[in-house]
């Protein structure tokens, strides 16, 4: 198909597209021209709602009106200001509201859930991940193997694709953590791996985690927002996420923790605050500490408000939108350029993305470029066109469908074409 034939057909979908006003609800960065770019970068930082100024500036105002009587009387009480994020989160999640809490940052979180959920004993102390995991993951299980007096040489396997294939299959997965089960106490793996943009089947490898008595942990950086998740059905004892990527609530945002409701009355180690104190008795300023029966038990400290009025903004734009509904555009949008990319980028680009099947990715794209990948970057860039690019050979592109149209992913392939030609 031609570069405009596909365009008349990307026109076609962006009319008909129930999702199309959400567009107007974002700032869209523009470059120095004034042209607002074509941004494909949601899975880095995502863009901002419009309502977030208002958010901030009502608890704002509200400081400076009432001091620390803001706590109980400003238009959002401070005091319970976390709850009012849970319900909406929990559906983005698929959970229940107690198994969710926003709270610090992912890789805290991540600490956090360790504590509780990794718990090496001496025949069963590995965790498993998969090889190539995001760095910050990589740090945090070799540092809690380390904690736990071992080295990451003996307490970590990794699984890889196979020879010659980019991203991992489900039934090797399920081999791995079968061949291990027995000396393994945690499986930490990506809903969305960040480097290949693989969607992983949760439900699977969960449940069948679960049967051989190892504890499950998802990191969900790259599937919330992106895919659908129904992390209370499919089991996981505990998942952690930012939500400043597809979540759009801003650079270095609030994250989110979820911990399965048959763990909030067991007697977990872990590391305690005050605002996971039993709330009745927060105040009374005992030494005891009686947890939270839910994931706020797990909080430690008293929630930073202007940090969480954004995400407050975007999850009302989500609870608009649908989770299924959004995922459903974003994985039409990738399909729509995908056969495009293949017949016509076959000698210079390479998709790393499993195309197989629609469950097996998400809103990005991963794209192997054979020559000149950081300068095919920067040139797209340049030419207004921003994504991003990961070390070794690796660009990124990424549909955020409640602002993202169906006719930015054709203008990426068009720049694209003059790109290549130029380097
Ligand atoms: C997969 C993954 N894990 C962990 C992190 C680290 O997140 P944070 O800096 O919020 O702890 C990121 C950040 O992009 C990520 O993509």
């Amino acid at each position: 198909m031609s570069i405009d034939k596909l365009l008349a057909q990307a026109q076609d979908f962006d009319r008909d597209d129930k999702l199309a006003r959400f567009r107007e609800e974002f700032y869209l960065p523009q470059n120095d021209q004034g042209q607002a770019q074509t941004y494909l970068c949601g899975n880095s930082l995502g863009l901002q709602p419009k309502s977030v100024p208002d958010y901030i500036q009502q608890e704002l105002k509200d400081w400076q009106a009432l001091g620390v009587e803001g706590h109980f009387h400003a238009e959002r009480p401070w005091m319970p200001y976390h709850e009012l994020l849970t319900g909406q989160m929990a559906k983005v999640v698929g959970a229940k509201p107690d198994e969710v809490v926003c709270m610090n940052s992912l890789t805290v979180n991540l600490h956090l859930m360790m504590t509780s959920f990794y718990q090496p004993t001496t025949s069963r102390y590995k965790i498993i991940r998969e090889t190539g995991a995001f760095p910050s993951d990589c740090y945090a299980v070799d540092s809690q193997i380390k904690f736990h007096n071992r080295s990451p040489a003996d307490g970590l396997i990794e699984i890889g694709p196979r020879r010659g294939e980019d991203f991992l299959r489900t039934e090797d997965i399920l081999e791995c953590i079968e061949q291990h089960a027995q000396e393994t106490a945690l499986v930490l793996l990506p809903g969305v791996q960040y480097y290949t943009g693989q969607a992983f089947d949760l439900d699977a490898i969960t449940k069948k985690t679960r049967e051989l008595g190892c504890m499950v942990g998802w990191d969900l950086a790259h599937s919330v927002g992106n895919v659908p998740l129904s992390l209370h059905d499919c089991g996981a004892d505990f998942a952690v996420w930012c939500n400043y990527k597809y979540m759009n609530s801003g650079p270095g945002a609030i994250g989110g923790c979820f911990v399965h409701e048959r763990h909030h009355k067991r007697e977990l180690p872990r590391f305690a605050g005050w605002w996971g104190q039993d709330k009745d008795s927060r105040f009374k300023m005992g030494p005891d500490f009686q947890p939270i029966p839910t994931a706020e038990g797990w909080q430690l400290s008293n929630p930073p408000i202007l940090a969480m009025a954004p995400l407050l903004a975007s999850l009302a734009l989500f609870d608009q939108a649908g989770m299924n509904a959004l995922a459903d555009k974003a994985r039409h949008q990738t399909t729509l350029i995908i056969d495009y990319l293949l017949a016509h980028f076959e000698s210079s680009v390479e998709l790393i993305t499993p195309l197989n099947s629609a469950s097996d990715r998400g809103g990005q794209l991963s794209l192997r470029i054979a020559k000149h990948g950081k300068s095919v970057q920067e040139a797209l860039i340049a030419a207004n066109v921003i994504c991003d690019w990961r070390e070794p050979d690796c660009l990124r592109i990424a549909f955020a469908p409640l602002y993202n149209r169906f006719t930015d992913g054709v203008q990426f392939l068009r720049v694209l074409h003059r790109v290549l030609d130029n380097v």
